[in-house]
Order: structure tokens, then C-alpha cells, then sequence
């Protein structure tokens, strides 16, 4: 089979890898604690579940769901960003729904970029962004997470003709893998720079509402001027508990959304009607479980950030995301070697920094999708194994 070159140029997903190695470890016996997915072990409200059922019980909704009216969707997530941010958008022309914000995290290249054309995307960062722009042909220029930054991009050191040269660059704050968050402030900076270069800004926030201590993270599009340079992709999944639903959006640029729009129409038929009916039905309702939820976040990261910080690692204490970021231990010559030799000798698995990008190096990244007990396990299970 001739296959083409462009798959030299990008990694598989790594969480597909891990899996496979996980699930054969625990044939083998061994009581595996995965602290790399980050697919918490929480559910969506029964009132979503019991909407997702009824609209599924419902003969009209088997059909190809682009014949339908995308409308009440799209107008449940502009009045979301609305209710949420503040920023009023054209549920038309300014709001596209998607099958998961992973989908449109792929797509946007095809959007911007031709063979050759230049990518800004952070290092370290969720390993899509760089794939994507493999895959379209494009070339990433990596912009380095600095610890001493906070973990935000430094602009002014970007050099003037690469910004010049780059046609989009990539933001996700909250941010993962590091959990660092981002101000509006930054937000503005970042508009002003994508203007004066006119670079597209791709901004990730799935994690909005993942959120503690009274921090609530803004959207990039609450930044002045932020839709005439770029978009924001967010998503259910985390939001509303409900990963496996695949259900996420863009909004912002109208250019951006159409052409989004045009790719998809030859890539998808639309989102599964009851699915659909179900995410208005979120977006639209109560909220309030998400306080209950973010309690037990905080809860679980006050357990693992106290342990290590007990271990002699510093670690920060995220006020967003379900992850915490950490500096792997004194010893241990990088964060792969550090890893996976924890995850032999003691069947727990964290994402060695390296996994994203060279600036992760020197870290690692635990998820908090366990109970606060099973998460006192693997700390126990670290200190046992850091001797
Ligand atoms: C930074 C980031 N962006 C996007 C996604 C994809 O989310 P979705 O489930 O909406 O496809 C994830 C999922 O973990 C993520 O961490």
C-alpha cells in the first residue's frame, strides 16, 4: 500500500498507545490506576440523560440530522456565551455547532492554511494542534509555556518575521496540559498583536468551567476585537460531564465559521438529533450541579497537590482544570523515564511533559478523574515507590 507522506509528519494520538498497555496489565492482574485520560469518572445530571433518552425514543429523530434545523442549538449556545461571558453572538453566522470541539480542532487547519504556511502553536500543548497542522501541510513554530511566564506565551519574543510569516496561532486557557489560566488582560495583549500581524487566534477553552477557589475563567472572546481576528472553540464535554456525547462549538469570526461550515459539509451529515436535543436542553438549563462537581475537583486536588508538596515536589495548585502539573522528582533523569518506570513498578500511569512538546520536559501531568480515595492510593503508591 502506497500511504501518503503527510504521516510521517505526526505522531498517533498517545492516549490511544497508553490504553492498549493499561488494559494489558490489568488482564495480567494488576490494579491499574490511569491518572493520563482526561475523562473524569463523573456523569451528565439525570434531567440531560432522561432528555437524551426521550428525544431518542422519538421515530423522527433517525434521520440524517442535517435536515434539520441546526437552530435551537445554536441559539441555546450564543444565549450560553451570553448568559456566561457576556459577548453577544449571531447564533447564524457567528455559531457552529460541533461533533466534539476535537472535530473543529481538526478542521481549522484545512480553514487557514495551505501547503507551507505557518502554525504558532504553544510547546508544551494538547498534541492535536500540532497534528492538525501536520496533516493540513503546514509547518508549527513552537511557542514556548515558560514556568517563569505562568505558563502564557511570551509575544514580544516572537520573533517580528515569524509573526509575520504565521497565518494562526493557538491559545487554551485554562490551559492543558499545565492548568494555568489565562486574564483578559492577556486576552487583549493578544488581540492587539494577532492585529498588528494579522495572524487568525485559535482559542481553546473547553475547560471554562472547570474552575475553583472563586475563579472564573473568561473567554477569549470577551477581549475587544476579539471576533474580527479569530474564534474560540468550547465544548460539553467537560462542562456537562458528558465526554462521550461529542458535543462542542466554535464561535466568533464569521469568515472563520463559514469556512468551517464549508469543510464540514463534505466531512460529517450533522449531529445526532437527539444529541442535539439533549445539549439544548443543557445549555439552556441548570447549572447548579457544576458547583457540587467543582467542589469534589478541588477536593481531589487539595489531596494530590498536599501529597506531592509532603513528597518534596512542588507543585502548583490549579485553580482550573482537572490537572495538575508537576516537576518530576529529583533522581529520575527525564519525565518518560520517571514515568514509566512508576507505572512498572507500581501500575499508575501520569503523561510524562514530554508527551507535550520539548518545554513539558522536567514535568508531569496527573488527572483528577478518580476518588479522592483511589488518588490517595497513587500518592501512597509514589511515596512508596520515591522511597
Ligand atoms: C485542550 C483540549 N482541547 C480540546 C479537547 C477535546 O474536547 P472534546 O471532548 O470537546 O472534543 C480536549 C480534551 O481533552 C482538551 O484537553
Amino acid at each position: 500500500m502506497r500511504l501518503s507522506n503527510r504521516l510521517n509528519n505526526f505522531d498517533a494520538y498517545l492516549g490511544t498507545a497508553m490504553n492498549l498497555i493499561l488494559t494489558k496489565m490489568r488482564t495480567e492482574g494488576k490494579d491499574v490506576i490511569n491518572l493520563g485520560l482526561g475523562d473524569p469518572d463523573v456523569q451528565p445530571p439525570e434531567h440531560l440523560r432522561r432528555a437524551l433518552a426521550d428525544a431518542c425514543l422519538d421515530v423522527n429523530h433517525h434521520h440524517y440530522p442535517s435536515f434539520y434545523s441546526p437552530r435551537p442549538l445554536k441559539e441555546a449556545m450564543a444565549n450560553w456565551y451570553q448568559r456566561r461571558f457576556g459577548s453577544v453572538l449571531d447564533p447564524e453566522t457567528e455559531v457552529l455547532p460541533l461533533l466534539g470541539s476535537a472535530e473543529g480542532l481538526f478542521h481549522i487547519h484545512s480553514c487557514l492554511l495551505d501547503p507551507g504556511d505557518v502554525a504558532l502553536v504553544p510547546d508544551p500543548a494538547y498534541p492535536a494542534y500540532a497534528a492538525g497542522v501536520a496533516i493540513a501541510g503546514g509547518v508549527a513554530i513552537k511557542v514556548p509555556l515558560l514556568e517563569e511566564n505562568n505558563f502564557l506565551p511570551d509575544l514580544k519574543a516572537i520573533p517580528q518575521d515569524v509573526a509575520r510569516q504565521a497565518k494562526m496561532i493557538w491559545v487554551n486557557y485554562p490551559n492543558n496540559p499545565t492548568s494555568a489560566e489565562a486574564n483578559l488582560g492577556f486576552y487583549q495583549q493578544l488581540v492587539d498583536w494577532a492585529r498588528r500581524y494579522d495572524v487568525a487566534v485559535i482559542a481553546d477553552n473547553p475547560y471554562s468551567e472547570i474552575c475553583f477557589d472563586d475563579f472564573c475563567p473568561p473567554s477569549f472572546l470577551m477581549a475587544d476585537g476579539a471576533r474580527e481576528v479569530g474564534i474560540e472553540f468550547n465544548s460539553l464535554s467537560k462542562a456537562y460531564n458528558c465526554c462521550g456525547w461529542r458535543i462542542g462549538m466554535v464561535l466568533g469570526n464569521k469568515e472563520i465559521i463559514s469556512a468551517m461550515a464549508k469543510v464540514k459539509s463534505h466531512s460529517d451529515r450533522g449531529i445526532y438529533y437527539p444529541i442535539q436535543v439533549a445539549a439544548t436542553a443543557a445549555l439552556d438549563g441548570p447549572i447548579d450541579f457544576m458547583e457540587g462537581r467543582n467542589k469534589m475537583f478541588t477536593e481531589r486536588r487539595d489531596v494530590v497537590v498536599d501529597s506531592l508538596n509532603k513528597l518534596g515536589i512542588k507543585a502548583t495548585r490549579p485553580k482550573a482544570t482537572f490537572y495538575v502539573w508537576a516537576p518530576v522528582p529529583k533522581g529520575h533523569s527525564n519525565s518518560k523515564e520517571f514515568c514509566f518506570s512508576f507505572l512498572e513498578k507500581e501500575a499508575v500511569w501520569m503523561i510524562p511533559g514530554s508527551m507535550y512538546g520539548q518545554y513539558g520536559e522536567g514535568y508531569f501531568r496527573i488527572a483528577l478523574t478518580h476518588s479522592t480515595e483511589r488518588l490517595g492510593e497513587a500518592m501512597a503508591r509514589l511515596a512508596r515507590f520515591l522511597g
